[in-house]
């Protein structure tokens, strides 16, 4: 049995105020539900999850970075180090967000080095990987996703808590969602190779989450495929409202 994920990206979006009136209206919203079946996640800006840490105290709503540096400490201005997101209760992180691939020139091997630091200070990563539009063409999606595993869990153990999230750099923020049969498709490719690197027991119980154009109407049938076990969810995730009936989709799976 592994975990199901519902994990909302905000980017770099919402200001302080929205911020908060998000967080009052998903707890209203999930005042009344269960939540513990599942394992619901939400990435804001940096900057906002101190007081997004105080306000979901007592939820079961737990919070992730979206980056962190690799260091641990020391003259790296600018940075945030996972022990800093540990110190205030931070429990996930994403490392190698396509994002950061493309906009911050990020490669696999930094990745890994950031994947390293986030387990070291106890926090589960969250480690993206997923191909380019041309790569899709050209016929080399498989190749590209076990390299950039190959090199993003190199020297990770299988006593360590990581989750993977599958994200094709084509589906991202564009509406194209990857049909739920190319999404099984690559997340059991994913699961077979993390067997080579892990063992077979490891790789049951590794969570792959789908991300991409992830949308209220098409979460389920994502959600239905053997291999996908939950949603890192951006445009989507920006309103309580839908990021509520995502968290219901997961639930009634
Ligand atoms: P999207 O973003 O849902 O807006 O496509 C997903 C992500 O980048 O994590």
């Amino acid at each position: 049995m592994r975990d199901i994920y519902v994990a909302g990206n905000w980017k770099m979006n919402k200001t302080y105020e929205e911020t908060k009136d998000y967080l009052e209206k998903l707890q209203q919203l999930t005042e009344k539900i269960e939540l513990n079946s599942i394992k619901t996640l939400l990435f804001p800006p940096s900057l906002y999850l101190q007081p997004c840490s105080s306000s979901l105290k007592n939820s079961a709503v737990k919070l992730g970075a979206q980056d962190v540096s690799e260091h641990t400490k020391g003259a790296y201005t600018g940075e945030i180090s996972a022990l800093m997101l540990k110190s205030i209760g931070i429990d996930y992180s994403l490392a190698g967000h396509s994002e950061r691939r493309q906009y911050h020139n990020e490669d696999d091997e930094l990745i890994n080095r950031k994947a390293k630091a986030i387990l070291a200070a106890g926090l589960t990563p969250v480690i993206c990987i997923g191909e380019l539009e041309e790569e899709r063409e050209k016929g080399i999606t498989n190749d590209i996703i076990v390299k950039q595993l190959e090199l993003c869990l190199a020297g990770l153990d299988s006593k360590d808590e990581f989750v993977i999230a599958y994200e094709p750099v084509w589906a991202i923020g564009t509406g194209k969602t990857a049909t739920p049969e190319i999404a099984q498709e690559v997340h059991s490719l994913i699961r077979e190779k993390l067997k080579i690197l892990f063992n077979a027991d490891k790789a049951e119980k590794i969570s792959i989450l789908y991300g991409g154009s992830v949308k209220v109407d098409n979460f389920a049938e994502l959600l239905a495929q053997k291999d996908v076990d939950g949603g890192l969810i951006g445009g989507a995730s920006l309103s309580a409202d839908d990021f509520f009936e995502l968290i219901k989709i997961a639930l009634n799976q």
